[in-house]
């Protein structure tokens, strides 16, 4: 098993790349949560240490255990990241232009033998990789990692058109070690759970058409998914948990890949609720309200 990688950027401070980091922290793995503005980076550690603060209270892990996981991670301002890294994992917003951007900028300024990785839940990683040096290419894979990182054990290990496959091994073998289920999955849109997922979402969507757009339409709808289906949320809880807008860019993503295949396409009550900024749990309101 490979123990070369000890030194990890995350970038993006979001809800994943919180996660991911808390994660690393807890593996004893030394992070840098890391994005464009430090007060954004250090809000999101804050987040880490107030969940560690809970988590403690319940029982789950001991003063001790929370003390260590804090040595392991830095909020850093994205221009500060260490260049001598291992592993750079790429968690931003979800706009392939955005993303193909800053790879472009981070490959020069990164130590050539840090393996670049993206959080993507539905960007071709052969696509992302073309904003990168032909040497870079080949050290880079999509891990996509689920919310919440922290507890989710799955992560898909993304196999690029120039990814090696020693490198998808080993990035697998060092994720299962550290306790994650890796599935190698081909660069297909929406890889394997976003593919299958998009009907998830698309079904419950069209089942509330017609209904009044209320929180009790939403959680009839999302029981019935748990109480006769057996899922452990519904989708409207999901859509809320992952960002009503991160999911409605996904949707997009995918339906586009597939050209515009009908069974993949996004409801126009995803595009209703991002423009009324109801994106679910970040902003206190979405399907349901939190406030
Ligand atoms: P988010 O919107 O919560 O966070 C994105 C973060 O990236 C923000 O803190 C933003 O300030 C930062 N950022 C934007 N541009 C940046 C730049 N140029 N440099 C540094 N930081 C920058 O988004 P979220 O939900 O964390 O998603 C991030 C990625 O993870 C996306 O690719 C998404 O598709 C993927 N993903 C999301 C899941 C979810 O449940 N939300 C699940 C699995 C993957």
């Amino acid at each position: 098993m490979p123990n070369d990688i000890k030194r990890v950027v995350v970038l993006g401070a979001g809800t994943m790349g919180r996660g991911i980091a808390q994660w690393f922290a807890q593996q004893h793995i030394r992070v840098e949560l890391v994005d464009a503005k430090l007060a954004v980076a250090t809000e999101a550690h804050k987040k880490v240490m107030l969940s560690w603060e809970k988590l403690k209270e319940k029982g789950k892990f001991t003063k001790e255990e929370i003390e260590k996981f804090a040595d392991h991670i830095f909020p850093i301002e994205a221009s500060d990241c260490e260049r001598n890294s291992d592993l750079l994992i790429e968690a931003i917003v979800e706009n392939l232009k955005i993303k193909k951007q800053v790879l472009r900028e981070l490959d020069e300024e990164m130590d050539e033998k840090c393996i670049f990785a993206s959080n993507t839940s539905s960007f071709p990683i052969s696509e992302m990789a073309q904003a990168l040096s032909a040497q870079r290419q080949k050290n880079f894979l999509g891990l996509h990692f689920f919310n919440p990182a922290p507890i989710m054990k799955l992560v898909e290990v993304v196999q690029g058109s120039e990814t090696p496959p020693e490198l998808v091994q080993k990035l697998s073998g060092w994720l299962e070690g550290l306790g994650k289920k890796a599935a190698i999955c081909a660069d297909g849109p929406g890889f394997i759970v976003n593919r299958v997922a998009r009907n998830f979402y698309g079904e419950s969507l069209r089942l509330a058409n017609g209904k009044p757009e209320t929180q009790e339409t939403f959680e009839e709808l999302d029981n019935i998914l748990k109480k006769v289906g057996g899922f452990r949320m519904g989708a409207f809880e999901l859509m809320d948990l992952i960002g009503v807008d991160v999911n409605l860019e996904v949707s997009e993503s995918v339906w586009k890949s597939f050209y515009h295949e009908p069974r993949f396409a996004p409801h126009p009550l995803q595009k209703k609720m991002v423009s009324a900024q109801r994106l679910g749990r970040k902003t206190g309101r979405g399907f349901y309200s939190y406030e």
